[in-house]
């Protein structure tokens, strides 16, 4: 039997390379290993959209992106986290027995807070909305990027109280984090995010390829001087595009002395490269959007035929069915 892979990722805007090589890649690259379900984490989405239009929008946007990418939906179990609301009725039964000190520790709820004292508290409970669109369906492993190892953290925890106020029920999932894509740095250098206006999107027009990586942070080192490429923003995106072969020369080019614009330049031949073919197959699925509701449609079904065994025992085991 195959183990079980879950993972999701929000409905709020253009994904990006980030999202790609952090999570997206990973989804693709195991989806013959595992039995994987992957979803648009919409419930999650409703903390910063609350906009019918952007969302439907966005919905649809992201199953395109997904399958552009190359989740193959034969392979993949795809689905929209709302269609499965069994998942939030385990979460409000989590919220009960997690407290808020624990949660109040999340570096993304501190980050939300020291942003804008006036979140919702969506925002707070996230992790335990996510602890349970893990625990229901049994995963094994959840593929994320870095920034998301304490949430899978938060929800064994939750996984283990619960175990041990009511028997065992859940397994505790493990975090697929790959170092090397762990955190890819956008244009500016910090990590490339939707929020920080710093990204290359994954499905970005030849002119958008050209228009991020010419903005993309510099040093004023001269043309021929020797650089370090670990320290230069453009070649640590660039290496995710290449062949280790194709990196050992390309790290010799920068020792030896590489001009950022011709350094720029190669990035931009290699990422249209790269960009393009998943562009088209794009193009094949924002033409058929019915084929892609089809496909959720289905999705859906098959995932929740997967929770309602586990949320029927968990009902039974809190002392709800009588
Ligand atoms: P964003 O920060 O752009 O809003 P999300 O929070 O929606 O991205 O992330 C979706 C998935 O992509 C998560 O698994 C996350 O860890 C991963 N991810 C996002 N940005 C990066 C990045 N710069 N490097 C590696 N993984 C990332
Ligand atoms: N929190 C994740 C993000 O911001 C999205 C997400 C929601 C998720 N539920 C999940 C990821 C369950 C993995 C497993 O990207």
């Amino acid at each position: 039997m195959k183990k079980k892979l879950v993972s999701g990722i929000k409905p709020t805007g253009t994904l990006h390379l980030g999202n790609y090589f952090g999570a997206l890649k990973q989804f693709v690259d195991l989806q013959d290993e595992y039995d994987s379900n992957i979803f648009i984490a919409d419930f999650h989405a409703l903390t910063s959209i609350q906009d019918k239009d952007v969302l439907e929008k966005n919905i649809i946007n992201i199953a395109t992106d997904y399958l552009a990418a190359g989740i193959d939906p034969r392979k993949v179990n795809l689905f929209k986290q709302s269609d499965i609301p069994e998942v939030t009725q385990a979460s409000w039964i989590f919220n009960c027995i997690t407290t808020m000190p624990f949660l109040m520790r999340a570096h993304s709820f501190k980050d939300a807070e020291a942003k804008d004292k006036e979140i919702n508290v969506g925002v707070f409970d996230y992790p335990v909305l996510m602890a349970a669109d893990i625990l229901l369906p049994g995963a094994d492993v959840v593929p994320v990027g870095k920034d998301q190892k304490q949430h899978i953290e938060i929800t064994r925890d939750i996984a283990e109280k619960f175990n041990r106020l009511y028997g065992k029920t859940f397994k505790l999932p493990k975090p697929i984090i790959l170092e090397r894509t762990e955190s890819v740095p956008g244009i500016d250098g910090q990590k490339m995010s939707k929020s920080y206006g710093n990204i290359i999107p994954l499905f970005a027009t030849d002119e958008e390829i050209e228009k991020s990586v010419m903005s993309i942070k510099t040093d004023s080192k001269s043309p021929d001087e020797t650089k370090d490429p670990d320290e230069v923003i453009i070649y640590q995106i660039h290496k995710l595009l290449i062949t280790k072969e194709e990196d050992f020369e390309l790290r010799k080019k920068y020792e030896d002395g590489i001009g950022y614009k011709e350094a720029k330049d190669l990035l931009i031949e290699d990422l249209k490269g790269f960009i393009k073919p998943m562009r088209d197959k794009r193009e094949f699925w924002r033409n058929n959007p019915k084929k892609v509701k089809r496909i959720l449609k289905k999705g859906a079904k098959k995932a929740h035929k997967d929770v309602i065994t586990k949320m029927e025992e968990v009902r039974e085991k809190v002392g709800m069915k009588l």
